[in-house]
């Protein structure tokens, strides 16, 4: 099993191409269930979660070809000759569950594993199942499957949500678009890749308003046609890549990166002592003088601080002069990095949902493993701005959501490699 061998070595520079976002491009994949004609998607990120849903797209019946090095997907659902996803593929990515939506407005019928647990926590299905009821499907769970069914087809309704959950949102949507009537979701998630995903559905023919406030209305129409769509760019891995020279000090542009996919991620940057601003290609951000000031930060829906940046911004306030409180909102059970950080020499208490960080000079390297995707990549940043050599293993977990992660924090000037069996 590869391991990423990093060592710290002072400040950052140069520019970094920021993907297509892995979490716009797992729910427009499924999209193409929707409709009888090629979708084709650019700006694909190259991951193993994107290979994962290919993988279970393919055993629907669809078409997938990955074209330019995999940047370039097509998509003919065509001809759809199997509506069951199975456990085997489901239970290796959560988001395998977005078939559901889809395939039950387009076939009537649907059989989805249920995902399972998740590592950072239970992550049930109940608002997914809630919304697809309204519109008049019916669902049983069976043998650890949801068996979906819409005998007399899906019918426009009014779906308020009991938390803005991003999957729920995207499932719903898709559905209503072929559903008979007015669809009207309420507390629905505003995340840039829902605003993503309704406007490549309206591409595709769907009558779709509101996506990126809490209401969003869906004219059903009869059937979606084909499109062509730009996966915007991915914002996690646009905050990971900003917090690299805000960790070691120096100045990165990152390419593709807009403010308004990271609002509330660079105010808590800027209360740190960092400095963005925007470039003609991107985003800059560099280190102003002096140590890192530590800041509190929660985590929210859409427009609020993201969950997906939390473990890389802990990372940030290891070493930030005085005391910063996490909270975690989201996901319970989302602080795996923190026992890993202690281990590099980071004072952090965890009770519950808070973390409470308290800064320390500098870092030192360890052997650490991560649990999950984004804790992976804090480890990655940690190490760094740590002294000596720190060895993260596990790296699958990052192979499913950075692309060439080594390379471009090469490209900054990092000293970073992966090996085989250490
Ligand atoms: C998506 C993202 C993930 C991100 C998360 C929150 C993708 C592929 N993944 O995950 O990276 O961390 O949004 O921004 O886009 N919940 C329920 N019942 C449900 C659905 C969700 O209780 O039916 C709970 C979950 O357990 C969790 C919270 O709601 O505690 C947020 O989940 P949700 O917004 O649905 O996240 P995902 O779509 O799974």
């Amino acid at each position: 099993m590869d391991s990423i061998v990093v060592t710290g070595n002072g400040p950052l520079s140069g520019q970094i191409p920021i993907a297509g976002a892995k979490n716009a491009c797992l729910t427009l994949m499924p999209a193409t269930l929707l409709s009888d004609e090629p979708l084709t998607l650019t700006n694909a990120p190259r991951l193993s979660d994107i290979k994962t849903m290919t993988e279970l797209l393919s055993s629907l019946g669809c078409e997938v070809s990955s074209l330019q090095d995999g940047q370039v997907l097509v998509m003919s659902s065509h001809d759809l000759d199997n509506h069951v996803a199975d456990y085997d593929i489901v239970r290796k990515m959560r988001a395998s569950n977005l078939v559901l939506g889809p395939m039950l407005a387009r076939l009537g019928h649907a059989v989805v594993s249920l995902p399972g647990g998740c590592a950072i926590g239970a992550r049930p299905m109940d608002l997914h199942i809630q919304g697809l009821e309204a519109l008049g499907a019916e669902i049983e769970l069976r043998d650890g499957y949801l068996h979906a069914n819409a005998p007399n087809g899906l019918k426009g309704a009014k779906v308020s949500f009991g938390f803005a959950s991003v999957g729920a949102t995207e499932n719903v949507l898709m559905a209503a678009t072929l559903a008979r009537g007015t669809t009207v979701l309420e507390n629905a998630a505003r995340e840039p890749e829902i605003v993503d995903l309704a406007t490549c559905l309206r591409r595709m023919g769907a009558q779709i308003e509101g996506d990126g406030t809490g209401t969003i209305t869906i004219q059903g129409v009869d059937r979606l046609g084909g499109a062509t769509h730009p996966v915007v760019t991915d914002r996690i891995e646009l905050g990971t890549y900003m917090l690299a020279p805000a960790i070691c000090g120096g100045e990165v542009e990152c390419l593709g990166g807009r403010i308004d996919l990271v609002g509330a991620f660079c105010e808590k940057l800027d209360e740190a002592g960092i400095s963005v601003s925007e470039t003609d290609k991107g985003l800059k951000v560099a280190r102003k003088n002096g140590r890192i000031r530590s800041v509190n930060v929660t985590t929210e829906p859409f427009p609020g601080f993201p969950t997906d940046l939390q473990a890389q911004m802990m990372a940030l306030m290891c070493t930030a002069e005085g005391i910063s409180v996490l909270e975690e909102k989201i996901f319970e059970n989302r602080f795996m990095h923190a026992p890993e950080l202690t281990r590099m020499g980071a004072q952090i208490d965890v009770h519950g949902g808070t973390a409470t960080v308290t800064g320390v000079e500098r870092l030192k390297g360890a052997p650490v493993m991560a649990t999950d995707l984004r804790a992976s990549v804090s480890l990655l940043l940690a190490g760094l701005a740590a002294e000596g050599e720190t060895v993260v293993s596990r790296v699958y977990h990052l192979d499913r959501g950075y692309e060439q992660v080594v390379r471009k924090f090469e490209g900054m000037g990092a000293k970073i490699e992966r090996v085989s069996n250490r």
